[in-house]
């Protein structure tokens, strides 16, 4: 099965931005944890990022093939993103939506994610490993 793994804007900056809110594990560290475990599910996994909305909605349209999943943190355009909701509506497969920081311990404008009305399953506040505990799970529901 085919995973599309996609970030939001600031996210190019994982291990550099906040490091004590995001930890010091950069995009490229994600990546290859992913890709390592991808091996052992019998996934393959495509992952991106952009600061942009549009081209993340273009993303979301690029994943509308048979049989794929998507991970997704959209980061600051879950709070914001209507657009984004409604690409993951055009989208048949299982969603699961990563947060790296747990959004309810913070700010109130972070406590409210458009994207979770999609998503299959939410995972916030396990840090970089919320990546590999989604890979995990979809690959069960993919093969379900
Ligand atoms: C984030 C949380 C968002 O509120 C924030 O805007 C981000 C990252 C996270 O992974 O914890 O950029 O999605």
């Amino acid at each position: 099965h085919k995973i599309y793994i996609l970030n939001g804007p600031n996210l190019n900056l994982l291990g550099k931005r906040q490091p004590e809110i995001y930890g010091h594990a950069t995009l490229a560290d994600v990546q290859a944890d992913c890709k390592a475990l991808a091996g052992d599910l019998n996934c393959e996994i495509s992952m991106h990022q952009s600061n942009h909305e549009g081209e993340i909605i273009d993303m979301i349209h690029h994943a509308r093939v048979d049989g794929a999943g998507i991970i997704i943190n959209p980061a600051a355009y879950s709070h914001t993103s209507v657009a984004i909701l409604d690409a993951l509506n055009t989208f048949d497969g299982p969603v699961i939506e990563v947060h790296i920081s747990n959004i309810h311990k913070r700010e109130a404008f972070r406590h409210h994610s458009y994207v979770s009305a999609r998503a299959d399953g939410v995972i916030a506040g396990c840090g970089v490993d919320g990546y590999t505990l989604a890979l995990r799970h979809l690959a069960r529901l993919l093969n379900q």
